[in-house]
């Protein structure tokens, strides 16, 4: 019995293909903004919500009425000055959301807003109510991703460094270190806690289906890590070639998708994005290189549902577009 259950994942591992074949793209509104970094559905299936270079979270709402307002997090955000902007200087003025994330009982948005900390709005959008800009007397200063935990709802998040950034990873002008944070929220009782510190570079952490674990990168360390809730312990659960960013639950309970950018050293400026499907057993189970779809430039997000058959979003913080891919 055992045996055949062995080989039965082995030929799954080998034989694993790509369903994901059919590629479309939905452009953000013309002349505007940039980036979709967070690629979500609601509790109904609608959007996908993405979070775009000029501060605000737009709602897709099918081919003709297109992308429309749906959040901000930035108090005094100015829409005349605002919408359509992608120079990184105006984010202080204008807001950065690069996670997003629902609640699926309240349908409530969280939102991991770089320059102005966490964040949650209604299942109505509109402007956002901040719960935190900072952390056991640390200011947070690279928010860069957040999720719902699916069974109590507590809500996690990463700060990425406490010297650089966005700004300065748009520009390239980095040094990686290892001043990184995960942080949780408790909304019953409005606790922020510093879950671990040290880390390099993490980023997009996900909860697992049953809500006992989180799965965090460390961009720089090119490595998954496995942090334990009510154990408080962490180990190296995957290594990788390419550099991790966000890391989303697949519909199928224990898989999971990562997105990482393979940076050619030898050709400054140029990237081949991957997306990663996994699995708990550590097998790599689809590699989809998508060079295609986004030619040498960096993919943030990878998150699949099982909407029309199965559909999986594409995030990109460069791209003028939210990636789509159908089966077949
Ligand atoms: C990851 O790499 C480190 C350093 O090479 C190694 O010690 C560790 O065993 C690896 N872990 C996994 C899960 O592959
Ligand atoms: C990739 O190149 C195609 C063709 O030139 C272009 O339409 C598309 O916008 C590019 N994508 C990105 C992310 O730069």
């Amino acid at each position: 019995m055992l045996s055949i259950f062995v080989i039965l994942l082995l030929l799954h591992h080998i034989y694993a293909i790509d369903p994901y074949q059919k590629f479309t793209q939905i452009n953000l509104p013309p002349g505007g903004p940039i980036g979709p970094e967070s690629v979500a559905l609601d509790r109904f299936n609608q959007g996908p919500y993405v979070g775009v270079s000029d501060g605000r979270i737009l709602k897709y709402e099918g081919p003709t009425a297109g992308f429309v307002d749906f959040a901000f997090v930035a108090p005094n955000r100015n829409k005349q000055l605002c919408d359509g902007a992608t120079d990184p200087d105006l984010g202080p003025t204008c807001g950065r959301i690069l996670g997003a994330s629902f609640d699926p009982f309240s349908g409530q948005l969280y939102m991991a807003d770089t320059f102005f900390g966490l964040a949650v709005v209604g299942p109505n959008g509109g402007k956002a109510t901040i719960i935190a800009n900072s952390a056991n007397g640390v200011k947070f200063n690279f928010l860069n991703g957040c999720d719902v935990n699916p069974i109590t709802r507590e809500v996690i998040f990463t700060d990425g460094s406490q010297t650089f950034d966005i700004r300065d990873v748009i520009r390239g002008n980095f040094t990686p270190d290892s001043s990184g944070r995960l942080i949780k929220y408790n909304p019953r009782t409005n606790e922020v806690k510093v879950v671990l510190d040290g880390l390099s570079v993490p980023a997009g952490p996900a909860f697992s289906h049953d809500g006992s674990f989180v799965l965090f990168s460390e961009f720089s360390n090119k490595r998954i890590i496995k942090y334990r809730l009510i154990e408080d312990t962490t180990e190296v659960f995957l290594n990788l070639t390419a550099n991790p960013i966000k890391i989303k639950r697949a519909p199928t309970y224990g898989e999971y998708w990562v997105a990482a950018n393979n940076i050619i050293v030898s050709q400054p400026g140029s990237v081949t994005p991957f997306g990663y499907k996994f699995n708990l057993l550590k097998q790599i189970l689809i590699t989809k290189n998508l060079q295609a779809q986004y030619n040498n430039t960096q993919v943030n997000v990878l998150q699949e549902y099982n909407v029309n058959g199965g559909t999986l979003y594409i995030g990109s913080r460069v791209a003028p577009y939210v990636g789509v891919f159908n089966k077949w």
